[in-house]
């Protein structure tokens, strides 16, 4: 008769993905999702007595569709936290649902400047990267290495358009010129020799791209095939050639020069541990995007701890996401 508090009932804690497990970022949805579940294998899938269940979510790169499966999600699963998007469009596209129902929304990936900065919320974490974080120290740092001109090119969604920004701002105030830009259809392109005729037309020093996923094993092949690398020096986000698409890209990624917030060969305790762990599950080393899988499962570990599994309260579960630290 004391207790007012109702009893939290649950011995499920149920993590909702919203990834790409179709379409042109496929390979990294899966290994964003396969490093997430080695954090939990770790601890053998129990957090405080409670099993964690994933329900996984395909976005399929669509921010239509994504909304539906995180209205599916909330509503009918009734997930804790949902762990997604790559896409930055997508990530815009369920801000607002995400916000209002109070869901924590970790994202390993998308890297859309204003989910941190104007439309920041609490319930929104992301545990990775901005795109203008990885591509504005690109700009300076090139001027500095002697590329005077540059061409860019990138897919034509929000995040394509935030990091040439991002570049371009920083490349033009070192003194650096751009001699022109092209914006890809997004998904759709696979062709890219037109492009790459204008880019070599443009005599530039560089060119500056992003491209991830299929589009990124393309691109570089088909640049070089075509030769780029004989006139100008491929640069860009280092996505391009990440890890994850070496395998297909092979030599055709030697000689690019990117920026990224993760490479396997770190030499520290940690990453030698997690690069062990991930091969011995998955038979291959880790890319960024499983660090970031990785860092997911471990925030979401830590943060429930911490409210030692009473997940009852969704602001204190919010505020404990934001507060834990890991490596
Ligand atoms: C994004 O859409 O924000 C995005 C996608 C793939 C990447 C990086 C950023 O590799």
């Amino acid at each position: 008769i004391y207790n007012t508090s109702i009893p939290h009932s649950k011995d499920v804690i149920k993590i909702g993905t919203l990834l790409p497990y179709s379409g042109v970022y496929t390979v990294l949805g899966e290994e964003i999702t396969n490093a997430m579940s080695l954090a939990f294998d770790e601890i053998n899938n129990t957090i405080s007595g409670k099993t964690i269940e994933i329900i996984r979510g395909d976005t399929e790169v669509k921010p239509n569709i994504a909304l539906q499966k995180s209205r599916k999600l909330i509503s009918s699963d009734k997930v804790d936290i949902l762990v997604g998007p790559v896409s930055s469009s997508v990530a815009l596209a369920v801000r607002d649902i995400v916000v209002q129902t109070k869901t924590p929304l970790i994202i390993p990936n998308a890297g859309a400047n204003i989910l941190t900065g104007e439309k920041c919320s609490k319930f929104i974490t992301r545990i990775s990267f901005s795109n203008y974080q990885i591509n504005a120290p690109m700009g300076k740092w090139l001027a500095n290495k002697g590329i005077k001109t540059a061409f860019l090119l990138a897919p034509n969604y929000a995040a394509g358009k935030e990091m040439m920004t991002a570049f371009k701002d920083n490349f033009i105030a070192a003194g650096g010129k751009v001699l022109g830009e092209e914006y890809t259809p997004f998904r759709k392109t696979k062709d890219f020799g037109p492009y790459l005729a204008r880019i070599k037309d443009s005599g530039a020093d560089a060119v500056y791209v992003f491209y991830a996923g299929g589009e990124a094993i393309n691109f570089i092949k088909q640049a070089h095939s075509f030769g780029l690398s004989d006139v100008m020096k491929l640069t860009g986000a280092g996505w391009t050639t990440s890890p994850l698409f070496l395998p297909a890209q092979k030599d055709a990624a030697v000689g690019f020069i990117g920026s990224l917030n993760y490479v396997p060969s770190i030499n520290t305790e940690d990453n030698i541990n997690f690069k062990k762990s991930y091969y011995e599950k998955f038979k291959r080393l880790p890319s960024e995007f499983a660090v970031q899988g990785y860092d997911s499962g471990k925030v979401i570990i830590e943060a429930i701890k911490s409210v030692s599994g009473d997940i009852s309260n969704k602001d204190n579960l919010a505020d404990a996401i934001r507060t834990v630290s890991i490596t």
